[in-house]
């Protein structure tokens, strides 16, 4: 699988030529980046887009910019020589010089035993220095997928400073440049934003280190020559697989070129790297799609559950978080009740959020006890292993939220350990929701947050899932384990800590699922998504913020690690009053849950989550693994938004569509549902009701049909919302092999 070709790696070529001009190419499927190297050995850019074939046309071709302003389309631009732009790299070398020129020495291509995948290292030297830099680039073929990472290798006599020191470079040429990009705060994540490009530089970043996602995210849709439209056009998708701070950077100059530089975020990161050492850079992920967005999503979605997201062939369960149905109000009695009711209702999973621990300092409130994670006697007398048993015994999975990053002043931790604090250096640290953060560069500290995981793990041993959150962010940076001279490196040593403590909790615990909470959308990346099962997508389960926040988060991350839940009304985060049905048939559209309490549900509402859960299993396979195809934007005006997942052989699919803004009783909407196929019959089924008024329910219709005129369900009310089963029909029938829910991905 995914992990294990980085072990097996099968030489399949290796190119070693000098001083002469030369093609270097990286192909997938049907995409082409191409570089060339000039005769003075240097790198440059050609083409990010549609696969070409041909190389001469390249060796010949002028520049879009002219050679003597400094301007050269640089592979890997630098700061010095000649140019004037921002550079992916700027070095203060160990003998003082700021000028870094490359120049290439070598390239190798790479395949891997799964052939999907090739590796090419380009490599690199400074012209005066002994610096050297391989750009190693990974393509993925079926995904159309590129990946980009750095190594930065010091040979020089003494330490030197990397200032900047980005994961990728691309200077592209079109005719306008559309940035597509997420913005938001707590509780209001990825909204999306279009910006037309001007001159000078645009840049997305965030400097919070950690719970970096809230305002912005570390990805893009950069549609080329038009705005950005779901089925047309050419699109150029990034995401950054990095937790900590970033900065990507959109700079248009005067040729209307565009250089795009994304990595680490250089604010206050100055990096020393003594002689022999390297520096890798984190990856940057990118896509070119001429299919519009819904080709750019798809092919990043395909690459992320194959080779990204941890553990993707496990069906996330279902689940009833205690939080917004219990606080930290509760005693056993409370738990266990809402588990009986999670087990009536079908689901599979109870998860004991905040609140279950702390003597001294007990977590009743968000004062005190973070960071003591001692079971509350008074709360839970018979302890963990008591709650986990009642749920294993009632046939649900069980499992628990931890905050181990952080700690609360007032907790015996942080009484003992001050040292543990991250603060700025002379002064006081700050409090966040309370709470104070841990200095996770420092090992002592990654040996601690491991140890609340595996301590905690070891309360019982039917805990199947973590609930992994941190609810704030750096400020007034610093920390008592790196010494003076090192301080900027806290941002990229706290990362890679938090790195550590995934990797040997992977190794000692691989099958836990562990979600990625982070206040809710605060680490939507696909750096954190490398460890984690899931991501809880918001803090806020109002439904129809979350058709905003769970269309831009799966315009780049699939549904498969989306977290959605249904939650009580008035909803507590807007006041927000929708209808039960509603609420499921959203929560449907990534991985459902609930959180709420049970108990005040009426009998009836009790009834419809149980058919809505049911049926949710019947189609989660569609919706975890299938392609998503979008149908109608939240934004883009008709007061409808509207998604289809279909499965990989187009023999399932399912159609979700929500009124979300009152229109007119006049009008009705309309589902072309792109993604089936034309050739096949299929039969349609609405779910989640009892009786549907659709006409077409239970009709038999040809893809061609589906495709070219869609459906028009009577969704006119606001907060109307209708889901659809699609399956195959051969000779009257479902066609065969319609239910393996590992189908989709052909495994
Ligand atoms: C964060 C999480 C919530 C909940 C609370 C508990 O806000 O995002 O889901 O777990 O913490 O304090």
């Amino acid at each position: 699988m995914k992990r294990t070709f980085m072990i097996t790696i099968l030489l399949c070529a290796v190119l070693q030529v000098f001083a002469q001009q030369k093609v270097i190419r990286l192909d997938t499927k049907d995409l082409s980046l191409i570089m060339t190297v000039t005769e003075n050995n240097e790198l440059l850019f050609q083409h990010f887009g549609n696969k070409i074939t041909e190389d001469a046309p390249f060796i010949k071709k002028k520049s879009y910019r002219r050679a003597d302003y400094g301007t050269d389309p640089q592979m890997y631009s630098t700061a010095g020589g000649r140019n004037f732009r921002e550079p992916a790299l700027r070095i203060t070398h160990a003998n003082g010089d700021l000028n870094t020129e490359l120049i290439y020495i070598a390239h190798q291509q790479l395949t891997f035993k799964d052939k999907n995948v090739n590796q090419t290292v380009v490599k690199l030297k400074d012209k005066s220095n002994r610096l050297y830099v391989n750009l190693i680039f990974k393509t993925f073929q079926k995904e159309n997928v590129i990946t980009q990472n750095v190594e930065i290798k010091n040979e020089e006599d003494k330490e030197i400073v990397l200032h900047n020191y980005y994961s990728t470079y691309l200077p592209i040429k079109a005719n306008g440049y559309y940035l597509n990009s997420f913005n938001g705060s707590w509780a209001r994540e990825m909204f999306l934003e279009e910006t037309k490009l001007t001159h000078g530089i645009k840049s997305i970043e965030s400097k919070k280190n950690v719970r970096t996602t809230h305002t912005e995210n570390p990805s893009f849709l950069l549609s080329l020559n038009a705005p950005l439209n779901e089925n047309y056009g050419e699109v150029i998708a990034g995401a950054l697989a990095w937790s900590g701070n970033y900065k990507l950077n959109f700079e248009l100059d005067e040729f209307n070129v565009l250089n795009i530089s994304a990595g680490i975020n250089p604010y206050a990161s100055q990096y020393h790297l003594k002689p022999h050492n390297i520096f890798f850079t984190p990856d940057m992920v990118l896509t070119y799609s001429n299919t519009g967005a819904g080709g750019a999503s798809r092919n990043l979605h395909d690459w992320a559950r194959n080779y990204q997201i941890y553990d993707p062939m496990t069906i996330r369960p279902t689940l009833l978080n205690s939080w917004e149905g219990a606080y930290f109000k509760f005693d056993e009695k409370t738990l266990t009740d809402m588990m009986d009711s999670a087990a009536d209702m079908g689901l599979e999973m109870f998860v004991l959020d905040d609140g279950w621990f702390g003597n001294n300092y007990p977590r009743n409130g968000t004062s005190a006890g973070l960071g003591d994670w001692q079971v509350n006697k008074a709360k839970l007398p018979r302890g963990i292993n008591y709650l986990a048993n009642y749920a294993v015994k009632k046939g649900l999975k069980f499992g628990i939220w931890l905050e181990p990053e952080m700690v609360n002043p007032q907790s015996d931790i942080a009484k003992k350990h001050p040292d543990w604090i991250v603060k700025n250096r002379g002064g006081e640290a700050t409090t966040m929701r309370q709470q104070w953060l841990l200095d996770l560069s420092n090992p002592q500290v990654q040996d601690f947050v491991f140890s609340v995981f595996d301590e905690t793990m070891k309360l019982s041993p039917d805990i199947s899932y973590i609930k992994w959150d941190a609810n704030r962010h750096v400020e007034a940076p610093g920390s008592t384990f790196l010494s003076a001279d090192k301080q900027s490196h806290f941002w990229i040593e706290y990362v890679r800590g938090l790195y550590k403590v995934y990797e040997r909790i992977r190794q000692k615990y691989p099958k836990v699922i562990v979600q990625a909470c982070s206040s809710g959308g605060g680490r939507v990346e696909y750096g954190a998504l490398k460890y984690h099962q899931e991501i809880w997508t918001s803090d806020n389960t109002d439904v129809l913020s979350r058709v905003f926040i769970q269309y831009g988060t799966n315009l780049i991350y699939p549904a498969l690690v989306s977290g959605s839940h249904v939650s009580a009304v008035p909803n507590h985060q807007t006041n927000l009053v929708t209808p039960l049905k509603f609420r499921f048939d959203m929560a449907m559209t990534g991985r459902l849950g609930m959180e709420l309490q049970p108990k005040d549900m009426s009998t009836h509402d009790q009834e419809f989550a149980k058919m809505a859960i049911a049926n949710y299993k019947q189609i989660r396979d569609i919706v975890m693994y299938g392609d998503l195809y979008r149908i109608n934007s939240p934004y883009d005006g008709t007061g409808f938004y509207s998604l289809m997942y279909a499965d990989k052989k187009k023999k399932r699919a399912v159609v979700f569509g929500f009124c979300i803004n009152y229109q007119g009783r006049t009008l009705t909407p309309k589902f072309r549902l792109n993604g089936l196929d034309p050739n096949k019959n299929y039969r349609l089924k609405e779910l989640n009701v009892t009786k549907s008024n659709f006409w077409g329910d239970e009709e038999t219709f040809s893809g061609k049909y589906l495709i070219n005129e869609g459906i028009n369900p009577q969704l006119q009310k606001v907060f109307d919302s209708g889901v659809y089963s699609i399956e195959e029909i051969e000779d009257g029938k479902p066609s065969k092999n319609n239910e393996d829910p590992c189908d989709a991905e052909g495994k």
